[in-house]
Parts: structure tokens; sequence; C-alpha cells
């Protein structure tokens, strides 16, 4: 009995025992070494695989991976530092294309963790930043960063396989990014010491440190060779908002950078050399300029005879270059496309030139306007691409060219023939004076760049001119003969002054043959023969408001010879400004309408019009009717449902492309 209940009992423990064991095993089954499954996205899946240092601030898969190979991810390596970088520097188990580039993402994350001096940059002005402070700091940053460049370098050009090869890999897309990250963060630096006068400079020897930059004379013409930026800024540390709808860049190798130049139009240009003795006539400041912040791209290039000597250069060569004139570079015997990002520094030098405050300025003759037309280069002249010239309209600047600029130098054709030259003018001061002054400012850049005439830039110029840009645009192709002169002494009411005047002073400005370096216009939303509004009483009202320039009122006064400045102008006899002179019933304005226009010029139409409905005749833009825009021989006309300022209008910009595509066809057939 005893036996058997015993034996219930024991038989009972036994089996739950034995359930217990298999449970316990089942159990710990499942925690040991096991395949799963799980589903991930495929949005997951890319962002886990592309994922690293710089996007996710985790270090990526394959420099994980390549850690677990050496056996160091558990040990040295479970926090990021020093020890670490030595240990995988030290593993003679792993690939050296994975040695190179995980040590690339190793000393980033390193370099990500050293304090970085603040950089500020004002909207106007120099940048803020006050580095002396940060000395002691200085060296580690320098070095971390100069490591990531050449562990990258090395991984690029000195490892088993060629960057072709591993094309389409997204870790030499991710290693890339470490050395143009570091030579940014390098250049930044050196620059930074270089201004503080922290670093030894001999001939093109610059040291810093424990490095030493070797400037590599550049092939092409340098956006640094005539001028001294006062500044260096990363183009990816900026961001704009406002108006810009597009950033236009090129992928590459190198660091994406804009130097800051000294605004030549800030401080007049010093013609006399200081050794001759000083004369009593003022410096007149120069009416032109190159792009005061150019876009510029920056290399580091190592060398060795092998990967140890790459490893051990600290001398690397510093090579900067224009992007506009360069976009291949050799490396190694490896053709690499030079990175490049062009929108960065047309958007800062716009950002800062305060165009928009100033033109309204200008136009109501208030404080802090410009006084004379000015021409801006949006990038260093080139000798051999033809100029693309923008004449911007009433109460405008330069803005008023933001996307059409930045979008036609997306089109590799279009940039690869064409500089854009634009005009900044005072749109008070009357149409002929402007157009005057502007031909005087050509004719001056075309003589001191190109005293021969030779260069592709001087011949065969587009002008593309807005509202009453395109005014001007047209005067500069247009024969005047004495229509100009006699029609006004004719029809204008002037005082007896005005007319002693228009016979000296205006014969000159407003006797005049076409330009010949231009042979294409396109008119965009242009009162060829005046508009209403300007006529109207709110036209006549912003007309009173409109002050001439104290420059031309001071010419007035000097040749009336009465020395009195009449700044009432317009109150007695013919008001002589802009908007007068956009008036249907203007005298001016017709007999502008009546000159022949160049053969030899072909020109096309842009129009806008307000509303899609109705007859075309009697369509505006609420500004210019259609008749006045409207060109009964031009090439060709594109009429686009929009107000005025049409120019910035996707449809008017795919029409501009359209034409230059044309244009260069037909350059091209009659050079070759
Ligand atoms: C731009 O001009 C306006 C008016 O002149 C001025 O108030 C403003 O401070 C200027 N901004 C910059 C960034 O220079
Ligand atoms: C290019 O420059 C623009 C500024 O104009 C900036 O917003 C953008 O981030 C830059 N792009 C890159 C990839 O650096």
């Amino acid at each position: 009995m005893a036996t058997t209940g015993l034996g219930f009992i024991g038989r009972t423990t036994l089996i739950i025992t034995v359930l217990l064991t298999l449970g316990g095993c089942a159990t710990l089954r499942q925690f040991g070494p096991s395949v799963q499954v799980a589903s991930v996205t495929p949005g997951q899946y890319i962002a886990l695989k592309r994922g690293d240092i710089l996007t996710t601030g985790k270090l990526s898969s394959a420099t994980t991976e390549t850690l677990r190979v050496a056996g160091l991810d558990e040990g040295v390596c479970a926090k990021p530092g020093l020890p670490c970088i030595e240990a995988m520097e030290a593993s003679i188990v792993v690939r050296e294309e994975d040695k190179r580039s995980s040590l690339a993402e190793l000393w980033l994350q390193y370099a990500m963790t050293l304090p970085a001096p603040k950089r500020e940059y004002s909207t106007s002005g120099r940048a803020k930043s006050a580095i002396t402070e940060l000395d002691a700091d200085f060296q580690p940053r320098l070095d971390a960063w100069m490591q990531v460049a050449r562990q990258a370098y090395a991984y690029l050009f000195f490892t088993e396989r060629t960057a072709n090869q591993r094309g389409f890999e997204d870790r030499q897309t991710q290693v890339r990014d470490y050395y143009n990250l570091a030579v940014q963060e390098a250049s930044v630096q050196l620059y930074n010491a270089y201004a503080t006068g922290r670093v030894h400079a001999e001939a093109s020897h610059f040291q810093l440190g424990r490095w030493t930059f070797v400037l590599a004379p550049s092939g092409e013409a340098s956006p640094l060779d005539k001028r001294t930026p006062t500044e260096l800024v990363p183009a990816a540390s900026l961001s704009f908002t406002g108006t810009l709808r597009s950033v236009h860049r090129r992928d590459g190798f190198g660091a994406e950078l804009v130097a800051v130049m000294d605004d030549p139009t800030a401080t007049p240009a010093t013609t006399t050399p200081a050794t001759t003795p000083a004369t009593k006539t003022t410096p007149v400041p120069q009416s032109w300029s190159e792009m005061p912040s150019p876009s510029m791209t920056v290399l580091l290039r190592f060398s060795g005879k092998n990967l140890w000597e790459v490893l051990h250069d600290d001398e690397p060569e510093l090579e900067i270059h224009d992007p506009y004139q360069v976009t291949e570079v050799t490396l190694h015997g490896q053709e690499v496309p030079l990175a490049a990002n062009f929108t960065a520094g047309y958007a800062l030098w716009l950002a800062r030139s305060n165009f928009s405050h100033q033109s309204l300025r200008s136009l109501f003759g208030g404080k802090g306007g410009i006084e004379t037309p000015h021409l801006y280069m949006m990038q260093p002249y080139d000798p051999n691409r033809r100029v693309l010239l923008m004449i911007h309209g009433l109460a405008s600047s330069p803005e008023a060219w933001v996307n059409v600029a930045n979008e036609l130098m997306r089109d590799d054709e279009i940039r690869r023939d064409f500089q854009i030259w634009q005009f900044y003018y005072p749109t008070n001061m009357p149409i002929a004076m402007s157009h005057d002054a502007m031909r005087h400012t050509l004719a001056e850049v075309f003589k001191h760049f190109d005293p021969s005439g030779k260069a592709q830039a001087s011949h065969d110029m587009v002008l593309v001119g807005h509202s009453m840009g395109g005014v001007i645009a047209r005067l500069m192709i247009s024969s005047s003969g004495d229509h100009l002169v006699d029609t006004l002494l004719a029809t204008a009411q002037m005082t007896p002054a005005q007319r002693e005047l228009l016979r000296t002073k205006g014969a000159p400005v407003l006797t005049f043959l076409p330009e010949p370096e231009v042979s294409r216009v396109v008119f965009i939303a242009t009162p060829h023969r005046g508009t209403d509004v300007a006529g109207t009483r709110l036209g006549r009202w912003i007309g009173r408001l409109v002050r001439l320039p104290l420059t031309v009122l001071e010419d007035v006064a000097t040749i009336a010879n009465d020395g009195q400045i009449d700044r009432s102008d317009g109150k007695h006899g013919y008001q002589m400004n802009s908007i007068q002179n956009l008036d249907k019933d203007d005298p001016f304005v017709r007999a502008v309408a009546d000159l022949p226009m160049s053969p030899k010029v072909r020109y096309h139409s842009i129009i806008a019009r307000a509303k899609a409905d109705g007859p075309l005749e009697k369509s505006d833009d609420g500004l210019v009717p259609y008749w006045s825009s409207h060109l009964p021989r031009a090439e060709s006309e594109k009429v686009i449902v929009s107000g005025h300022s049409v120019q910035e209008a996707t449809p008017a910009i795919v029409e501009l492309r359209r034409i230059l595509h044309q244009d260069m066809q037909q350059h091209g057939g009659q050079t070759q």
C-alpha cells in the first residue's frame, strides 16, 4: 500500500520533474543562438544599411561589423575614443579597405565630440567668431579632422580596389562624405587661424601645428588670385528662407565653401598708386564687380608611394578650384567629379546685399539707396563664356532674377556656354541716363578684361530685360540718329534751361548706335509703348515721390549754370524721371518705340496676361498692356498667364531656356 502511495507520489514527482526539465530546456533553447526572421519595410532596410555617424549619430553597420570582426566591439571599442582607434589601427585581421573606412568613421566620431568654436554668421558683415579663446582645443580638433581626411583619402585611393570599382557602394559614398566634411572643417580652421595670424606662412606653405598645407597652383584662374577673402563659409552651414526655389549643386569630391570678399562697392577703388602724390580728384567707385562671394571647392591631396606613406603625409597639398571652370579632377590616375554648390555663393550675396530695402530707397531717393548703375558678375570673369546680361525693372534689384539665374545655371549646357551678369541700377533715374551709364560700364568692363576684344565673352551677348529693364535693353540695340533729341525738343514741354541742357548735355546721352556685342534679346513684360498706369492719378502721385539721384540734379544745376539745385524736379516743365518715362504719352517713350533696332539682333518676347480669358489684344499683366509689350517682328512670342513679375514664373524660365538652347545651336553652327 505504502509503496503504491509512495509510488504514486514518486511517479507524479518524476513526471513533474521531467516536464519541468523538458519545459526548462524548451525555454532555454529559445534564448540560445538561433536565427529569427522579422519583417522590415524597404525604408527601414535602407535606413539601416545607409545610416552612419553623420546621419543617425551612430556608427554605420559597416563599421560595427568591422569592429566585431576585429574582436573589438565589446572591449576597447565599447566606448568611442582614441584607445579604440589605436586598437583598430593595430588590428591585423581586417581587410585594409574595411580598416581605413572604419577608421575614417571612428575619427569622425571622435572629432565630433571635440568642442567646435562657435561660428556665428551675421547676415551682413563679418563672421562674429572669436576663435582666439578656444586656442587650447584647437590642436586636437584639427588633428582629428585631418585624420578623418587622410584615412578617407587612403580608403578611396590606396586600397585594394579603385574608386570606380566601388562605384555603386554605399560605403564609398559615406567615406566620400567624411572626406568632404573633414576638408571643409580643416580648411575653415586653417583660414580662421590664418586670419588671426596664427599660421606660419612661407611662400605657398602654411604651417599650423604639425600640419603643413602646401597651396597648389591651380590650373585655372582661382577666385582667390586677385582678392583675399574676409571670411570662409561652408555651403552646408547656410540655410536660406525666402524666395529661392531650389539648390543647384554637383555631387562629387571636395569641400563646398563660399569665400566672402571685401565688397568693392563699399570701398571706392583706389586706382592711384600710393607713391604718386594725392590729387584733388575724389576716387570714383568702380562701377562693376565680380561676385563678392564666389562658391569654391577645396581639396586636400595626400601623397606617397604607398599606403603607409600616405598615412604619414603631414604636408598635404591644398587645392582651391572654381567649380564653374573645373568639373573633374584627376586623383591618382582616377577621374573624379568635383563637388560644387553653385547656389550658396549666389544666395549669400543676395542675402547680404540688402537689395530689397535698398531698391525702394533708391526709387524714392532716400538715404542708403544707390546713385549709379552697377554691374555684378555672378562668377569670376571668364573669357571663354558668352555673357547673359540681365536688367531688372522699376523699383527692383538683382533679387528679381534669383530663381531665373539659379535655374538657368542648373542647365549644364547653358552653364558651359554662358556667364551671367546683372545690372543693378537706381530705377528713379531717367531711362536714357541709366541706359547711357550702363553702356559706359560695359565698355569699361570689356576694356578692362579684354582690351583686344578677341575673347568669346566680348561677342554674341544675350540680353534679358524685365519691364523697364526691357526698355533699356531695347535702347542698347537701337540706332537713335537725331530722332530722340529732335522729338524731345519738338514735343516735350520744357523750361528754357532744360532745352539748353538737352542740346548740350542731353545730346550725347540720347545719340547712340546698337551695342555691337549684343546678338539676341529677350524682352519680358516690357512696356515698349508705355503703360496706362503711369499716366493715372496713382502713377502721377508715385511719380512725384520719385526723386532724381542727387548726381543727376547736380549735373542739371551745373549745366544750367544757375548753381541752384531744383529738388522739386518736375514741378516746372518736363518731368524727367523713370515713372514719367513709362507713361504711354511720354514723348521719350514714344520716340524710343519708333527707333530702328539692329537688323543683326534677334529678339523674343515673353508677355504676361493677368487673366486667362478675353481677347489677347485687350489683355494686360496688371501694369503693362499687351499692345505695349507686343513686338510684331519678334522671332517668338510666349504669352503666359501671370502677373507682371512673370520673369520668375516657371513657364517663363522654361521659355528662356528654350531660347538659349536655340541660340547655342545657331551659335555653334556659326563657328564650326
Ligand atoms: C537693410 O536695410 C534696412 C533699411 O535700410 C536696414 O534697416 C537693415 O538693417 C538692413 N539689413 C542689413 C542686413 O543690412
Ligand atoms: C548648398 O547651399 C545651400 C545654400 O545656398 C544650402 O542650403 C545647402 O544645404 C547646400 N547644399 C549642400 C549639399 O551642402
